[in-house]
């Protein structure tokens, strides 16, 4: 492609983004739909996050996403916050409107596009989430909104699963989610199997010989395992779960399909799902 006056310029706010994968996303997507747009990662230092949504603004950019840390910090800058995004409190996708940006969050609909891709379903599952922070909320919301029978929060520290838990029954209005300690999975019921979502950083590289739990025991419970983390491809949370005789997947879907929407939302296009996965070879390529 080449850049020229008419080029419009999409890109990501973070710290770090050295490593971003989304470049291979948008500007793959813009040559293949056709778009004079480039997308370009914007390395933002601690304490210039406003200086650097209102300066996004001002240069005229169509779309930013925005990664860890400031998913959300960024929201009190923004002229608008999608519900879902207010819900999950968290921003990964800036929408240019007249008189500032509006915050979406793509990771959760990206995810659940990505688990619907992968033959995984949500509605009516015993769901297990290992993890509370910031990633295992967001999880916890989306699997409430898609119609999981039962969340199951399992983390080091209770108060932050108890937390999450009380959030999402406040939100939903019923006895859904429940946070738990992590070794409180022995006491299980054990005829029961439950979807699980790894959202913790354990296994992520370079400690790619690290799981959070190791007890087979606990795999063996699991009749899906999707791991949030997309290096390695193949972690040992995963592992452990096909040795166990589950269907593991990595969190690389999950990129795909909130960058897809990201550019859907961007541009107004609808990606085919034949495109999507050709946007995935594409990233796979980087690794
Ligand atoms: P994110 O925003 O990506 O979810 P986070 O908010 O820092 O990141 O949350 C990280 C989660 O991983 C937390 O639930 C954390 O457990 P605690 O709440 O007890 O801190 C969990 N986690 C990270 N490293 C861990 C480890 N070595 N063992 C157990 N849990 C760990």
């Amino acid at each position: 492609m080449t850049i020229d006056g008419y080029t419009r310029t999409c890109g990501l706010i973070g710290n770090p983004v050295e490593h971003t994968v989304s470049p291979a996303i948008h500007n793959f997507l813009a040559e293949k739909t056709g778009r004079d747009l480039a997308y370009v990662p914007f390395h933002v230092e601690t304490g210039r996050l406003e200086d650097a949504v209102k300066g996004a603004f001002a240069l005229n950019l169509l779309g930013v996403n925005v990664t860890v840390p400031y998913k959300s910090d960024v929201i009190p800058y923004l002229a608008e916050v999608d519900d879902l995004a207010a819900r999950i409190g968290a921003v990964n996708t800036l929408v240019r409107l007249p008189d500032g940006f509006k915050g979406y969050n793509t990771d959760m609909p990206g995810l659940y596009r990505a688990m619907q891709s992968d033959g995984v379903r949500v509605e009516g599952e015993k769901a297990l989430i290992l993890g509370a922070g910031g990633a295992a909320r967001a999880v916890a919301v989306m699997l409430a909104d898609k119609g999981a029978g039962e969340i199951r929060i399992l983390n080091r520290t209770l108060s932050k699963a108890e937390q999450i838990a009380e959030e999402v029954n406040a939100m939903t209005g019923k006895k859904l989610a429940a946070g738990f300690p992590l070794e409180a999975y022995r006491d299980f019921p054990k005829e029961d199997r439950y979807l699980c979502i790894q959202t913790t950083n354990v296994g992520m590289f370079p400690k790619v010989e690290d799981a959070l739990l190791e007890d087979p025991a606990f795999y063996a419970m699991l009749h899906t395992g999707y791991d949030l983390i997309f290096n390695p491809l193949d972690t040992r949370f995963m592992q452990l779960t096909r040795r166990a005789g589950g269907r593991a997947f990595n969190g690389l879907k999950m990129l795909l399909y909130q960058g897809v929407i990201a550019y859907e939302l961007w541009t107004g296009c609808e990606i085919p799902e034949t495109l999507a996965q050709e946007t995935y070879q594409n990233m796979r390529a980087c690794f």
